[in-house]
Parts: C-alpha cells; sequence; structure tokens
C-alpha cells in the first residue's frame, strides 16, 4: 500500500514537470536586422502619423537630421541629440520640447527595451543618411 502511494506522488509530482511554453521572447522579425525592425516599429507605432521623415513639417517635427541637433530641455540645460534623448523622447516625452512644437505633446509610448533600442537605431540611421 504505501508503495502504491508512493508511486502515486511520484507520478502527480513528474506531472509538474511539464515543460512551460517560454515567454515570446521580443527581437525582430526572421530575417530582419534590428535596423529593419526599428522601421517596422515606426510603422506599426503609428509614429509616422504625427513624424515625417523627409524634412516636412507635420503634427510633431521631422524626424531625419534630428540626431546631432541641440535641444535646450525644459530645465534649461542645452543637450545634443543622442541616443538617450530619444530614449528620454519616447519614454518621457514631456520631458523634451522641441522648437516650435511648444504645448503639443506626444502620446508616451509603453515599448519594450529591445523595440526601444531598435527605434532609437533607426532614427540614428535616418540623420546618416541624411547626411
Ligand atoms: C500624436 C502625434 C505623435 C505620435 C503618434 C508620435 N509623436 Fe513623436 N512627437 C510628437 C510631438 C508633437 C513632438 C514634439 C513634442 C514637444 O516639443 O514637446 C514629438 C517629439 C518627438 C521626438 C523629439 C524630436 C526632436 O526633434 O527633438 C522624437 C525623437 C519622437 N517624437 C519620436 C517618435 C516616435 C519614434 C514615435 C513612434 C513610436 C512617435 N514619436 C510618435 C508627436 C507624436
Amino acid at each position: 500500500m504505501f508503495r502504491l502511494l508512493l508511486l502515486i506522488v511520484l507520478l502527480a509530482a513528474c506531472g509538474d514537470d511539464e515543460p512551460r511554453p517560454e515567454p515570446t521572447p521580443i527581437g525582430p522579425p526572421a530575417g530582419s536586422t534590428d535596423l529593419e525592425w526599428g522601421e517596422q516599429l515606426f510603422q506599426s507605432q503609428g509614429c509616422f502619423a504625427c513624424h515625417r521623415i523627409d524634412g516636412g513639417p507635420s503634427v510633431g517635427p521631422a524626424l531625419n537630421g534630428v540626431a546631432g541637433e541641440s535641444r535646450t530641455l525644459p530645465d534649461g540645460r542645452t543637450v545634443v541629440v543622442d541616443a538617450d534623448y530619444l530614449r528620454e523622447a519616447l519614454t518621457e516625452p514631456e520631458a523634451v520640447r522641441v522648437p516650435g512644437y511648444e504645448g503639443t505633446v506626444m502620446p508616451t509610448y509603453e515599448l519594450a527595451p529591445a523595440q526601444l533600442d531598435a527605434l532609437i537605431g533607426y532614427l540614428q540611421s535616418l540623420s546618416v543618411m541624411a547626411r
């Protein structure tokens, strides 16, 4: 009897060892580079609805050529648009002020760190091409 009980307990314990599905890692779709993923995110997240990448004005500033520009932050500091600035623009839009767009707010995005990196890389690549 004890052996049977032991067997049942063991079987029950084994049943718990079923492999659990891993959470899907967030990364570029198969066959896409990080840069291509950044471009896809720019489309799929709807950034293009407010930002053009050909220099033209829209609801928000054009984003080609933005990397490397100077910006004065609300706290008075003047900074160069680098990866940190771009990250802040996406995660804390109220922390950046673009001349000519004062008073217009950009929505805050809930993006995974890898998605943020891909978008930032894409935005930086636009400026390289603009030069
Ligand atoms: C509803 C319109 C809207 C959408 C959608 C939007 N933005 Fe913006 N964005 C703005 C506005 C307006 C500003 C200027 C904000 C300010 O000056 O306070 C801005 C500012 C920025 C800046 C700072 C630009 C600079 O010249 O310093 C970056 C970078 C940026 N947005 C990236 C993005 C990305 C990437 C997405 C998509 C994930 C996105 N935005 C989606 C409206 C939008």
